[in-house]
């Protein structure tokens, strides 16, 4: 296990930090962006915009959309990366699963195999406070390709601060697997507030175990965590 974690208990200091890192991957030759969304990443996003950051030749492919949703819908995960990132920070070419797929599986597939032709140079992540990383929950095994998912109980209370009522949280996602993840060249995962403090010490101090997805980064050896939380 190789983890470089860096305790950074300043939030502008640490979203800083994250620029530079992402500044350092594009000056080193990375091309393949895989991006992530919640509010974890607001403050970073907001800070490559302002930012002199070009990702003009580059191209990025997201972790996860939701099922049923539509493009245009202000929480689709297309809509959050276009207002957030895209429309100030555009890239040459951007991907997503579209969750408004008629198949969502036969969608899951098609992405999965656009991201076996690329290799992803960098992925971001945030974490699920039950430890799932994209949308792979608790239980899902750690070679499970691009699929759709079920979201939990859970997950739906955490993610209805965005919609008017839970009942409007979607049900299901597409999500890139745990292996798709882990074939990032180098992934930068960023967990601040202590919701987050149990899924971060499982990664750091706990045993790997498909109960607690994020674990599965442990077998990665290029991994670089930026965290408020002393762990
Ligand atoms: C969602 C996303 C994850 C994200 C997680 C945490 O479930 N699918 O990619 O890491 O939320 O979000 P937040 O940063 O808002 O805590």
């Amino acid at each position: 296990m190789s983890i470089n974690l860096q305790v950074i208990k300043d939030h502008d200091e640490l979203y800083s930090r994250g620029v530079e890192i992402i500044q350092h991957q594009l000056a080193s030759g990375a091309t393949t962006f895989g991006l992530a969304t919640g509010g974890t990443m607001l403050p970073l996003y907001e800070k490559l915009v302002s930012s002199t950051i070009d990702f003009s030749s580059c191209q990025s492919f997201n972790l996860d959309e939701y099922v049923g949703l539509k493009a245009s819908h202000p929480e689709s995960y297309i809509s959050f990366m276009n207002k957030n990132l895209f429309e100030a920070k555009p890239f040459a070419h951007s991907e997503l699963p579209n969750g408004e797929a008629s198949d969502a599986q036969q969608e899951a597939e098609r992405y999965e195999t656009l991201l076996k032709q690329i290799n992803l140079d960098f992925q971001l992540l945030g974490i699920g406070e039950n430890g799932h990383i994209g949308f792979n929950e608790p239980g899902t095994p750690f070679e499970a390709p691009t699929h759709v998912v079920s979201l939990t109980e859970s997950t739906r209370q955490a993610n209805a601060r965005f919609f008017d009522s839970i009942d409007e949280v979607p049900k299901e996602a597409i999500t890139m697997g745990i292996s798709s993840i882990l074939r990032a060249s180098t992934i930068l995962l960023i967990a601040v507030g202590e919701k987050k403090r149990q899924a971060l010490t499982a990664l750091i101090h706990g045993e790997q175990t498909i109960d607690v997805p994020v674990t599965a980064l442990q077998s990665h050896d290029n991994i670089i965590v930026l965290t408020d939380l002393d762990i």
